[in-house]
């Protein structure tokens, strides 16, 4: 039986109904983060993603995403202070990277490393709010600097330590490229940071929440969203929309690649989205800073390419309402940024982990283990025969 012949077959079976993925079901309350995604907005905690990115910073917006307000000007320097204070990992861990194969990927690193801190910070107190503080602080500090120290072990050279005086995105480019990187520069990689921090029940939340719901540590709950966040139908379409855009090479060629796309059903990348239909609110915001980027340090001539594919498909994919998600600039964006292409996303993980742990901590103050149920749809009642008595067919 055809999965969609199998679909439709179990809806309302003994009045359950299956929805493959869980499209449309609602499986938790959460004051965290709103989509309306016809009118376009986006807001975490009631505050509009466009007020967010041009007034906020990461640090504030994780505040503000876990403990549900902003901070007032002591909460802040003492969050910025304490991350500040713990960016640096164990050398257990730095010498456990040297262990992995220069080869493997960035993600992978990534959730290996996150899963290791629950061995250095083994104390699982969860009902503490200190313990809950103490892990957001550790976890947000020091995600950014394993991934660039996998990046420099990687190359054969030590990790950088963090350095003091700057700032938690500026810190970060200056781990990633071994220079302080230009304010603006900084600034950008700060609001790109923002822009990913948050996005509601996604499949990598979904998962920390499962994650979350057994009561285990922190950092089994990032590391599972990392490795959920690692497959291509979620992180990473900014990867494949820098890869078609180099494919398609000049504006002139976007109305040609469209309407191939369309008639032999192609995903464009960095188009369409599950809650979206219309241009997604922070695809316009990162658009406007990879323009400001451009003005300052040169365009990308990929741009050109980007913004005919986008007209062209006014004409002919906005009216099944796909318009471009978030990845459609971001690649450009973290490009000229100088973030090699396969750390475009560690680098949304790095901000995605204050989504999942505002989540975490939502999940614990109202906690009901998940446990979906299924169809069966297997065999019954078998016999066991012993393997010579088993004909080709029967063991098929
Ligand atoms: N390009 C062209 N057509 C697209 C499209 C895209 N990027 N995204 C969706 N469509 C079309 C489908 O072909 C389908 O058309 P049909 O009804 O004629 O068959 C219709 O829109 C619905 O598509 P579906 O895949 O069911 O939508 P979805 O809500 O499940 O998918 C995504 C959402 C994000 C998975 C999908 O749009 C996609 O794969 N986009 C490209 C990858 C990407 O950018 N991912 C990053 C997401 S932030």
């Amino acid at each position: 039986m055809g999965q969609k012949q199998f679909i439709e077959s179990s809806r309302d079976q003994g009045g359950i109904v299956f929805r493959p993925g869980l499209e449309g079901v609602p499986v938790t309350h959460s004051a965290i983060c709103d989509i309306d995604g016809i009118q376009g907005k986006l807001s975490y905690r009631g505050y509009s993603i466009e007020e967010l990115a041009s007034q906020s910073t990461f640090l504030e917006t994780t505040y503000l995403l876990i403990w549900g307000e902003l901070p007032n000007p002591q909460q802040l320097r003492d969050f910025e202070e304490e991350v500040q204070r713990h960016r640096r990992v164990s050398f257990r861990v730095r010498d456990m990277m040297k262990c992995f194969p220069a080869t493997g990927h960035p993600m992978d690193a990534l959730q290996s490393s996150a899963a290791s801190l629950g061995l250095f910070y083994s104390r699982r107190a969860i009902d503490d709010p200190q313990y809950i503080y103490d892990a957001v602080v550790r976890l947000i500090a020091k995600i950014p600097t394993m991934v660039a120290a996998f990046q420099l072990i990687r190359k054969g050279q030590d990790p950088i330590q963090p350095r003091d005086d700057l700032a938690y995105s500026a810190n970060f480019l200056y781990m990633l490229t071994e220079r302080e990187p230009d304010p603006l520069a900084a600034r950008i990689l700060d609001k790109c940071l923002i822009l990913h921090a948050e996005h509601s029940l996604n499949a990598s939340t979904f998962s920390a929440r499962v994650t979350a719901s057994t009561l285990t540590d922190p950092y089994a709950v990032v590391a599972s969203a990392v490795g959920t966040l690692a497959g291509p139908l979620h992180g990473g379409a900014n990867e494949d929309v820098l890869a078609m855009l180099e494919e398609i090479g000049k504006p002139q060629n976007a109305a040609n690649f469209l309407q191939k796309a369309i008639t032999s059903k192609t995903k464009v990348m960095g188009f369409g989205h599950r809650e979206y239909r219309v241009k997604d609110p922070r695809a316009s915001i990162l658009q406007g800073l990879a323009e400001e980027l451009f003005a300052r340090f040169g365009k990308d001539e990929m741009y050109e390419v980007a913004k005919a594919v986008e007209d062209e498909s006014l004409l002919n994919l906005a009216s099944k309402g796909i318009y471009p998600n978030v990845d459609f600039y971001s690649g450009l964006v973290y490009r000229k940024l100088g973030i090699p292409r396969d750390l475009f996303t560690p680098v949304f993980a790095i901000s995605r982990v204050a989504g999942w742990l505002a989540h975490w901590r939502e999940q614990l103050g109202a906690n009901r283990i998940f446990r979906p149920t299924q169809i069966y749809t297997g065999f019954s009642g078998r016999s066991w025969a012993p393997p010579e008595d088993r004909s080709m067919k029967e063991s098929n």
